[in-house]
């Protein structure tokens, strides 16, 4: 008897030991629904247009929303990949509709009864009023199911709770794709010189199309483009170069570099690993230019090495090109005329830093020629980067960035 208490005691422990083990990366960073469906061969399909349309990405940064994910089953995703006329811009639409902001199974909603639920769809802003909520509905016997928020629309029966962990995270699979007019309506992205002056970035536009870059800028809109455009007022920024006076190679090596040759938009710039380096258009092969991003809360600035830029608003998301405004010029780090003369020189000891250290460099490289006013900004900084907790995702963090820079 008391060696079968003790073995009682003992096997949770050890449970619970090795499960600490095998999953403290993947706790650390919370559910990962990518990850999660790619357990279900007949969600494959999903899965795929997920991580397209990073609609993943949103869900995975929704770590402490209750949330319901409706899948389909390979048939019906395909009905929904033709519905949406194939483009990816109109699948994300659908896809986020499908995101149910709340945890719904059979338990509550025989409970319950109808309900209206709101999605990712709504909570992008893509939609006015309730049009991008859900219908919750209570069924014959045992059956519910979702329907689209315009009367009338076809309920989609949920076929199979695959996941249910009550009150959190559920993933059910519905018979049919929920649809309603006007869900796969997509941004114009035609002209691009007239998205960047509606957005504020007249001189932007005005030198993209200039140089000629608006033509590599297009030729990379069809497969995968991010361009993060500087409003008017980021070139009377003090650091920033001068750009009327600036050859003709090294402004397209600016603007270039303002620009990744993949979707990135906002939230998963969030999900970017700190310190991991994203290659711009600028980008040579031996690896030099590229940017990496530092995200806090809801805030995600771009590090070029020697200076920060906030991104301030996401203009146009229409997979796979999406525009976003940043605050201030990201200027590549050989053309930084705010750098000091006598900067040491980036030698390799700089890689094993971690992205904290880095972050804190460069408030204190503009502090070398700052004014008074700019020391106060400098010392924020500093003190927030320092007091940042060091808990087990900052430490994950770093461990990953050792092993990054070891990579490099
Ligand atoms: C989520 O899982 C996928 C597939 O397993 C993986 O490629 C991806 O890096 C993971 N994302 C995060 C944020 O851990
Ligand atoms: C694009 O928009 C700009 C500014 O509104 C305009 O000057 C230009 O003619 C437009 N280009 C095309 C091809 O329509
Ligand atoms: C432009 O650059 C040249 C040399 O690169 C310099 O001599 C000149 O003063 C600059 N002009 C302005 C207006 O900055």
């Amino acid at each position: 008897m008391a060696a079968m208490q003790g073995r009682r005691q003992l096997l949770p422990a050890a449970a619970a030991l090795l499960a600490c083990l095998l999953l403290l990366p993947s706790a650390a960073r919370g559910r990962n629904i990518t990850a999660i469906l790619d357990g279900y061969k007949e969600y494959k399909l999903y899965n795929k247009y997920l991580s397209e349309t990073k609609v993943c990405d949103e869900i995975n940064s929704r770590q402490s929303t209750s949330m319901t994910i409706l899948v389909l089953s390979k048939d019906a995703m395909t009905t929904l990949a033709k519905d949406a006329g194939g483009s990816l811009a109109a699948i994300k639409n659908a896809l986020r509709l499908h995101s149910v902001l709340d945890y719904y199974d059979r338990r509550k909603v025989k409970k319950y009864g109808d309900e209206s639920a709101a999605t990712l769809y709504q909570a992008t802003g893509d939609a006015v009023s309730t049009t991008g909520n859900v219908k919750v509905v209570d069924q014959d016997d045992k059956n519910y199911g979702f329907s689209a928020a315009t009367p009338g629309a076809r309920i989609c029966t949920v076929t199979k709770e695959v996941e249910t962990h009550p009150f959190k995270f559920a993933i059910l699979e519905v018979t049919a794709p929920i649809e309603f007019d006007g869900l796969f309506d997509t941004p114009s992205t035609a002209n691009l010189t007239r998205l960047l002056e509606r957005a504020g970035c007249k001189v932007f536009a005005a030198l993209v199309a200039s140089s000629g870059v608006l033509k590599t800028y297009e030729g990379a809109m069809d497969t995968g483009l991010t361009l993060f455009a500087p409003n008017d007022d980021a070139f009377q920024a003090r650091d920033a170069p001068d750009v009327k006076n600036m050859s003709t190679a090294d402004l397209v090596k600016l603007l270039e570099y303002h620009a990744l040759p993949a979707y990135n938009p906002k939230t998963s710039l969030k999900a970017v690993k700190p310190g991991a380096p994203l290659r711009t258009l600028a980008t040579t092969k031996a690896g030099k230019d590229h940017i990496t991003v530092v995200a806090k809360g809801d805030d995600v600035s771009l590090d070029t090495g020697k200076s920060k830029s906030r991104v301030a608003d996401t203009v146009v998301d229409s997979v796979p090109f999406c525009l976003l405004t940043v605050d201030s010029l990201l200027v590549p780090p050989e053309l930084y005329v705010g750098a000091p003369e006598a900067a040491p020189a980036p030698s390799p000891a700089e890689a094993p830093q971690s992205s904290a250290t880095q972050a804190a460099d460069a408030p204190s490289l503009a502090a070398d020629h700052a004014d008074h006013a700019d020391h106060k900004t400098n010392k924020k900084t500093s003190s927030a980067v320092a007091s940042r907790p060091i808990g087990a995702f900052a430490a994950a963090a770093a461990v990953c960035s050792v092993a990054l820079a070891s990579l490099l």
